[in-house]
């Protein structure tokens, strides 16, 4: 329980590439994790060196074609630069995984409220593998990002990656070389209620 209150969003990596058994472990936390009917909607891609190296140059690719499209509103535009900083992070740190939700398609498309229904279900479930991972990083002396600013560059990662599955989002791995202090939290009062 102690993983609860020292993990971290970090957002510096060192140099130094996990062992593959840490990663493995790693990985396995985030299958122990409950899910709706069972149903274990995600799939980890791991990318580490030339891998990962491809799968970004696709991400910046797709970040650019967003910034540069006059036709792509201003308010969706809002994020691009925190989308950059983040591309930054994902080149820093050694590994990277892409998170998939299997039971899904592209968020662009449009569905049913019952398909949507099973896709908040399966996004709830990978939400909590995602955690279990970062809490298990934690405990392995790992930093860890949770990464969405993936949305950015949505067709242009999910062709690279070879996939009509969803990718629900990224994480990255690696030891950390900042240790920041716990970031404001919203009052207790207003994020819980007794009733
Ligand atoms: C679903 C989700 C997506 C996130 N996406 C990003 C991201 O794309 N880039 C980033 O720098 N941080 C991202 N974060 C990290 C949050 O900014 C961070 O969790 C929050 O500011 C609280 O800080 P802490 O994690 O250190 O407690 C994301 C977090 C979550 C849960």
């Amino acid at each position: 329980m102690n993983e609860i209150e020292s993990r971290r969003s970090i957002r510096k990596y060192r140099k130094e590439m996990p062992d593959r058994g840490l990663i493995d472990e790693i990985l396995h936390a985030g299958m122990l994790a409950p899910s709706a009917k069972n149903r274990q909607p995600w799939k980890f891609l791991v990318y580490t060196e030339k891998s990962k190296e491809m799968l970004l140059s696709a991400m910046e690719t797709g970040l650019i074609r967003m910034r540069d499209d006059s036709t792509v509103p201003q308010a969706a535009k809002a994020g691009l630069t925190d989308a950059f900083h983040t591309l930054g992070i994902m080149r820093e740190a050694p590994v990277l995984v892409a998170v998939l939700n299997t039971g899904s398609g592209s968020p662009f498309a449009e569905i049913s409220p019952a398909d949507r229904i099973t896709e908040i279900c399966d996004s709830l479930s990978i939400g909590a593998a995602v955690e279990n991972m970062l809490l298990k990083a934690t405990a392995l002396g790992l930093g860890s990002l949770w990464i969405a600013n993936t949305f950015f560059a949505y067709p242009e990662l999910t062709a690279v990656i070879g996939t009509d599955a969803q990718l629900a989002c990224a994480v990255v791995f690696g030891y950390a070389d900042e240790a920041p202090p716990q970031r404001p939290r919203k009052p207790f009062g207003d994020a819980a209620e007794y009733r």
